[in-house]
């Protein structure tokens, strides 16, 4: 198929609303010709974390909002497009549900085609969105429900390397900003606060290093900054602004070591399987962490492979990778209809086994 496809795509399967239109003609760049986000931090500030029912209502109350906002920048009528793709899975039940339930709206009024897309097909392709990446290539998927290194063979193709056998380092971070008082969502307020911090003044564990493999934990290092933490309170009355600051760099640093060294030895299994095509990228919000790009950036220089970063907007929950993946799956022939359903899980590699405990925030794969 060579014309060119306009779809606006939806995303609610966490915290973040969003509309926006990609439009792609074969031969030249996408184009984001719209991305509008609708975030609910404030909405669940108040409680520590995200509370789906809270989520699910804020989605099926901004959704109709963003698509008409995401309709109006792109200088666009719902006629002007040829579908419309919606994240139908992984996350939080409710509010993929209200995504669902709107792009089937949107559909059955407009006679527009419905394409299904996996969230993590989203992060997963948005390489090729913003770097035109061919197939194949590595990709680490780091988010708050999610951490796995995939082989993307094609658009519906992914094979596991391994991944997180606990937490996801997004949820770690989360966690972190919990113990210490720092705002929500936790990555952006632990990376801040590292800035002025010494990252070796504590020795946080590297865990699973001692292990062959690709898997990775995070567990461990939450407890020993817990356990740091509730020292220094007891020592001190409380924790000092340097103390703060130096359990946000040491925690940081550990993530970062982590996901390198584990990086390392998922790029040299991937090499080995294809040697054409040396390319390493990173997605999902915790590839916003300037700390950790740095980190994956200087693995793919010693390794001689293209490092492929997206821009942070994209790394973060939004829509235009939902419409890049429905474009995707639209140019493969590939429609949904309205017994589409939304899915709590679903993982990319449908072969691999389960990892343990993984995405157990929201319950993403
Ligand atoms: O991909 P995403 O927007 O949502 C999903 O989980 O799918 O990722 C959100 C996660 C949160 O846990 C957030 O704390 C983390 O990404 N995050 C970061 C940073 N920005 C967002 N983690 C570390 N450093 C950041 N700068
Ligand atoms: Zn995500």
């Amino acid at each position: 198929m060579t014309k060119t496809v306009t779809l606006l795509g939806l995303e609610s399967s966490c915290d973040d609303t969003a509309a926006a239109v990609v439009r792609h003609t074969p031969g030249a760049l996408p184009e984001i010709l719209s991305s509008v986000i609708a975030g609910q931090t404030d909405l669940h500030a108040d409680f520590g974390g995200i509370v789906p029912e809270i989520a699910a209502r804020a989605h099926a109350e901004k959704l109709d909002i963003c698509v008409e906002e995401a309709l109006i920048q792109a200088n666009l009528h719902l006629s002007d497009l040829d579908g419309i793709a919606v994240t139908a899975g992984p996350g939080l039940i409710g509010g993929v549900v209200a995504g669902v339930m709107c792009a089937k709206g949107l559909a059955a009024g407009s006679g527009l085609p419905l394409i299904g897309v996996n969230h993590l097909a989203g992060h997963a392709l948005t390489p090729r969105l913003t770097d035109q990446a061919p197939f194949p290539y590595l990709i680490l998927l780091v988010s708050g429900g999610h951490c796995q290194f995939l082989i993307a063979k094609g658009p519906d193709d992914f094979t596991r390397l391994g991944g997180t056998i606990d937490d996801a380092p997004g949820e770690a971070f989360d966690k972190t900003a919990k113990l210490l008082g720092l705002p929500q969502p936790g990555g952006p307020s632990v990376e801040g606060e590292a800035k002025t911090g010494d990252p070796n003044r504590f020795k946080f564990p590297r865990p699973l290093l001692d292990r062959p493999g690709c898997d990775m934990s995070f567990s461990g290092l939450k407890t020993a900054l817990l356990r740091e933490r509730d020292r220094l309170v007891a020592e001190h009355g409380g924790l000092r602004h340097a103390d703060r600051a130096d359990l946000c760099a040491g925690f940081q640093a550990a993530v970062a070591d982590v996901l390198a060294e584990k990086s390392r030895r998922a790029l040299a299994k991937y090499l080995q399987l294809s040697p054409g095509t040396p390319a390493l990228s990173v997605a999902g919000g915790v590839a916003a962490n300037m700390t950790i790009r740095g980190a994956l950036e200087s693995v793919c220089d010693d390794a001689g492979t293209t490092f492929l970063a997206p821009p942070l907007a994209l790394c973060t929950d939004n829509a235009a990778m939902i419409a890049w993946a429905g474009i995707e799956r639209f140019r493969a022939g590939e429609r949904d209809d309205m017994t589409l359903q939304a899915r709590p899980r679903w993982p990319l590699d449908q072969q691999a086994p389960a990892m343990l405990g993984s995405g157990k925030k929201g319950a993403k794969a």
